[in-house]
This record gives C-alpha cells, sequence and structure tokens, in this order.
C-alpha cells in the first residue's frame, strides 16, 4: 500500500466513526454552543465532541501527524503530515435536520502553511445517505465501487454550486458576481456545505461550484475528490483561511466560469 493509499484507510475509517457520533448527537437534539465570525456562524456541543474524537483517534494512530481543525485549531506535527478537520460541515444544515452535512478529512503534506499544502488523501462522509465519497492522491475518487469522473457540460449551461459564507459585508458582492455566472448556469444551487458541494462536482451531480471564503477544513478533502474526479480546482484550495476562493469544475466549464468571478471589492 502506498502512503497516500494508508492515510485514505484511516480517514474513511475514522470518518465513519465520526459520522456514526455526530448523526447519533442530532437524534438525541443539537444544542448550539457559541457562534464564531458572526450570529450565523454557529458551533453545536456536537461539533466539539466530533473533533475531540477525530483528533484523539487520530493521535492515537499518528502521533507524530499535526492536526489542523475548524473547533480546535492548529497544532504542528513532526511527519511532515497534516490532518485538516471538519467534524460537522454544513453546521447550519446540521442544526436544522437537512440531510446535507458531513464530516471531511484530509491529510495533507506540507509545512504549517496551507500554502504549501498538497493533499495526500480525503474522506468526505455524510452520516445521513451513508455516502462516502473517498480518494487518494493518484489513485482516483470513489463512492462506494463506483469510480468518479467530472461531468462534460453542454449547451444549456452547468447546474452551478455555491455559497455566501458568513460575513455580511461580502453577500452584496456575492450576489453581484452569482449575477455574472447566471447566463452560464442550468440553474444554481446552494448545498449548504462546502466539502459535499464539491463531493457533487467530483461525482458529476453538479458541473461546478464556487464559493469565497472557505477554509482549508471546508475545501481540502473535497478539492482532492475533484481533481482525481478529472475536474479542475482554482483559486486557492488549501489556501489560508479566510481568503480562499474555490472554484471547481471539469477543465472545460472551469474555462468559462473562472473568468466571470472576478470578486468586487467589499467596503
Ligand atoms: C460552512 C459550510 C457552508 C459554506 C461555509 C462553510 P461549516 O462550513 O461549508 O456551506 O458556505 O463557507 O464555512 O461552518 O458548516 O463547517
Amino acid at each position: 500500500m502506498t502512503l497516500a493509499a494508508d492515510l485514505l484507510d484511516l480517514a474513511a475509517r475514522i470518518a465513519q466513526d465520526a459520522g456514526a457520533l455526530a448523526h447519533r448527537r442530532r437524534q438525541e437534539g443539537v444544542t448550539v454552543a457559541a457562534t464564531k465570525s458572526a450570529a450565523a456562524d454557529i458551533v453545536t456541543a456536537a461539533d466539539r465532541e466530533v473533533e475531540a474524537f477525530i483528533r484523539a483517534e487520530l493521535a492515537r494512530e499518528r502521533p507524530d501527524d499535526g492536526f489542523y481543525g475548524e473547533e480546535s485549531g492548529a497544532e504542528a506535527g513532526t511527519s511532515g503530515i497534516t490532518w485538516v478537520v471538519d467534524p460537522i460541515d454544513g453546521t447550519v444544515n446540521y442544526a436544522y435536520g437537512i440531510p446535507a452535512w458531513a464530516v471531511s478529512i484530509a491529510a495533507v503534506e506540507g509545512s504549517a502553511d496551507p500554502a504549501t499544502w498538497t493533499a495526500l488523501a480525503g474522506a468526505v462522509f455524510n452520516p445521513v445517505t451513508g455516502e462516502l465519497f473517498r480518494a487518494s492522491r493518484g489513485g482516483g475518487a470513489w463512492l462506494g465501487a463506483q469510480r468518479l469522473s467530472v461531468s462534460e457540460v453542454g449547451d444549456a449551461g452547468g447546474l452551478v454550486a455555491t455559497g455566501f459564507g458568513y460575513d455580511p459585508a461580502t453577500h452584496g458582492p456575492a450576489l453581484e458576481q452569482l449575477s455574472r455566472v447566471m447566463p452560464i448556469a442550468r440553474d444554481v444551487r446552494r448545498i449548504g456545505a462546502a466539502s459535499l458541494d464539491l463531493a457533487s462536482v467530483a461525482a458529476g451531480r453538479v458541473d461546478a461550484y464556487y464559493e469565497k471564503g472557505t477554509h482549508p477544513w471546508d475545501h481540502a478533502a473535497g478539492a482532492l475528490l475533484v481533481e482525481e474526479a478529472g475536474g479542475q480546482v482554482g483559486g486557492a484550495p488549501g489556501g489560508r483561511p479566510g481568503n480562499a476562493m474555490v472554484i471547481a469544475a471539469s477543465p472545460a466549464f472551469f474555462a468559462r466560469l473562472e473568468p466571470l468571478l472576478a470578486y468586487p471589492r467589499v467596503k
């Protein structure tokens, strides 16, 4: 087995166990524990508990690796591998009971600076549907036994997923951006979980996804899924938190979409 395949096995196993824990907690009732960057940016008790579970499992299996999690922060390792974790991506969906949330776990190689990272393995698990999306560098992207590949977009335009982030100052510019995309879109979706948006591009369920302001834990695993499904990921995948624009699509549709996404000035 290659290192990437080993890391993927571990990511997939822990994502499923963590997802089962989050699902049980959801059935017991959701407690919003705090808000973060904005009132809409919530953390549930389950986000924290599930991240602690993932962190402990990884530390037991691979004590020399680094960790970079949404809820509990970063810790450098010594092995050159860092785990990038969103315990519940799509927390607002989780809180409302909308079945589009996921555990996202990626193993990346590089220094402590996210801008240098190369993802080696990524698992995105939706515990409600039971779907486990997996990718390892050079090993393809998979949903169960099905190898994934991005869609080809015809003349009717692409089905484009996007997200709007939590910072109210970005909402006007995001709508302006969307108005430029609409002429090449068959329709638009706001799924509510960046990792599932990217998994959907990899699976050909949507033709493209873009969003300004995602964090590495939102997109590290999903971006690898798209690349391994033959897609192109641009903006700053794995880039610094808060300033990344993620754009993902087939190479042909990416070339049509990217020029429309210049980000207007935020006042
Ligand atoms: C959020 C979701 C959402 C996206 C935000 C993310 P969270 O992650 O992925 O779809 O629009 O940018 O922060 O907060 O639910 O883990």
